[in-house]
């Protein structure tokens, strides 16, 4: 069993790090990418507050596709360079979107979505995977949690 406790009163960068600490003894020893990929989604919603998705959609060849998730059924493929986590694909780097409203091309997988954090997972500088967190509550991401989200990733690059 594994028993990681949350404290969502923590300071970001506090919170960020417990996640991160749960999240690398989570997959240690563990080879296959679907269950880190599984086991990273559940944590996540574990440890962060104010979620309505979180989750996982990879790199197969040119398009993004679904992963392991935690929240309601999502789409399943994504073209790079489409919506919040096609622009962060794309580009390589992270997106942190305030208003999903006022994002062009943002795609409605989640009609309560209202803000959204899209992070890439690289590795050998490409971009395998995308970690997506949306927020039903409008600004629910800020720099901190983009960082705190960047080291997730790194988790997640050598573990998927
Ligand atoms: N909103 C995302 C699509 C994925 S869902 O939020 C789970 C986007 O614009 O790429």
């Amino acid at each position: 069993m594994y028993d990681f406790a949350a404290d969502a009163d923590l300071p970001k960068p506090e919170l960020y790090s417990a996640l991160a600490r749960a999240a690398d003894a989570l997959v240690q020893g563990e080879p296959d990418p679907i269950a880190n990929m599984a086991n990273l989604a559940a944590v996540i919603w574990q440890f962060l507050p104010d979620l309505n998705w979180a989750g996982f959609y990879r790199t197969v060849e040119d398009e993004l596709v679904l992963g392991p998730f935690m929240g309601k059924p999502a789409c399943i493929r994504i073209p790079f360079g489409r919506g919040v986590c096609g622009t962060a694909a794309a580009l390589g780097t992270t997106q942190v979107v305030p208003d999903v409203h006022a994002f062009p091309g943002h795609i409605a997988c989640d009609a309560d979505s209202r803000s959204e954090l899209v992070v890439p997972v690289l590795r050998d500088g490409k971009v395998i995977a995308v970690i997506d967190l949306d927020s039903p509550t409008p600004g629910r991401f800020d720099d901190e949690d983009a960082a705190g989200m960047q080291l997730l990733a790194q988790v997640a690059s050598l573990a998927i």
